[in-house]
């Protein structure tokens, strides 16, 4: 499989542009093995990835040894030189073995033979790349192993390949950095989302733990509504704000140890309209949601609820969602002005409010599902 500059040029671009565009880790992960087996023709492959001061062993591919491509336990190597890996991972050097059983002594590394004596496999010739992103940092290795000719025969990787590989390695190298970079950001995203909704609570609660049973109450609910995984997501995220507007409350109403009076609760309704207020301007997919469910939490089937006395489905089905779970855990829970209810109260109170309070399908769901529910309380109790 000879190819000249210019195959070699397109393929590599039009690689580029494939994994460019895969926004999942380990999807990313297993095409960058499988395309740097295609380009090296090679039996098999793995992967590592660097975390910290180690190498991540993430995936493998073997095409002789089926069975093994999916129940490999991932595994951790130090980044020293006595193994392949670690060595090509400090060197930042390609490096193309012949025979891995026949590694001079003069090398720090040695060929672990674990793998094959397990599998009846003979690793033999193997060609290990730094996976090296555009600010020289090294992110992961390839090892790919037995290169074999057009008849099938195992053959030592070529130095063309080499020069191919180790392009090919970069791209991906930068491919994964991007990757890394947008799943941190969401995940420091979130996790400033949800502190804050705790902050917001600390007003008006002992703990986070409302928070955190409303998310996860939220999410099952959806979940057992067969809502997409992309809502039931967006769900767990966003329902932790749906108070957040009690940040506008005075203290002397929400902490109340006894019934609001009329003024007292005209201004208590107004939680609803200031969270919408506070997260309507994003442009966030997930703060928009949010901001739905601020807005819509408190209105009613019936159409008796607040702000704006929406009625049936032209309640969003988020706003219905977090209405029943937000009473299940007010109700099973001590507030300033109540103290927790026995659980059959609880459960007599949502089914009596099937079509007046709550949407009657949801209060259907929850019911036949409550055993889950119950377990998240249990384990959020404090
Ligand atoms: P919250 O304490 O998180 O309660 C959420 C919802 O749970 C309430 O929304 C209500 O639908 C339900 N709920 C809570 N306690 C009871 C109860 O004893 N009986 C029944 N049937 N339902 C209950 P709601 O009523 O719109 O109240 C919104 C928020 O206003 C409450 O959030 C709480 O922060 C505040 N609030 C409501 N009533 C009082 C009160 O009498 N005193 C004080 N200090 N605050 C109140
Ligand atoms: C290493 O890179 O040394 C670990 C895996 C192997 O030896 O095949
Ligand atoms: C949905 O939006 O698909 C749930 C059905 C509903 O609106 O009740
Ligand atoms: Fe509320």
């Amino acid at each position: 499989m000879k190819m000249n500059r210019s195959e070699i040029l397109n393929e590599l671009i039009e690689i580029s542009i494939m994994i460019s565009s895969i926004s999942n880790l380990n999807n990313l992960l297993d095409i960058i093995l499988k395309k740097a087996r295609d380009i090296t023709r090679a039996d098999a492959g793995s992967l590592y990835l660097k975390e910290n001061d180690k190498l991540i062993f993430l995936i493998t591919q073997n095409d002789s040894v089926k069975e093994i491509n999916s129940k490999l336990k991932t595994f951790v190597l130090n980044m020293d030189k006595r193994s392949i890996a670690g060595y090509v991972a400090i060197t930042k050097k390609i490096l193309n073995i012949k025979d891995v059983y026949k590694i001079s002594r003069d090398f720090p590394f040695s060929f672990n033979d674990e793998f094959d004596k397990k599998n009846n496999y003979r690793t033999k010739s193997m060609l290990t790349v730094p996976m090296i992103d555009n600010e020289k940092n090294i992110i992961g290795v390839l090892q790919l192993i037995n290169s074999k000719d057009d008849s099938g025969r195992i053959i030592v990787f070529s130095k063309q390949t080499e020069k191919i590989i180790e392009s090919f390695a970069s791209i991906s190298a930068v491919a994964i950095k991007n990757v890394q970079l947008k799943e941190n950001i969401k995940k420091a995203h979130l996790e400033t989302i949800y502190r804050l909704s705790v902050a917001a609570e600390y007003k008006d609660m002992d703990t986070g733990s409302h928070i955190k049973r409303i998310s996860k109450y939220s999410e099952l609910l959806a979940r057992k509504l067969k809502m997409d995984d992309h809502f039931c997501e967006l769900i767990l995220y966003a329902s932790p704000l749906h108070d957040i507007g009690k940040l506008g409350i005075p203290d002397a109403i929400l902490t109340k140890p006894a019934k609001l009076n009329a003024d007292e609760w005209e201004i208590m309704k107004k939680h609803t309209t200031m969270g919408y207020e506070i997260l309507s301007g994003s442009n966030e997919e997930l703060i928009k949601f949010a901001s739905s469910i601020a807005l819509n939490h408190h209105e009613k089937f019936d159409g008796t609820g607040y702000p704006n006395n929406l009625s049936g489905e032209n309640i969003p089905i988020e706003g219905r969602i977090v209405a029943i779970v937000d009473v299940f855990d007010a109700l099973s829970t001590k507030r300033p002005y109540k103290a927790p209810w026995p659980l059959d109260k609880i459960l007599k109170e949502i089914e009596d409010q099937k079509f007046k309070h709550f949407d009657g399908k949801l209060v259907d769901i929850f019911l036949s599902n409550i055993d889950e529910f119950l377990k998240i309380r249990k384990e959020y109790e404090n």
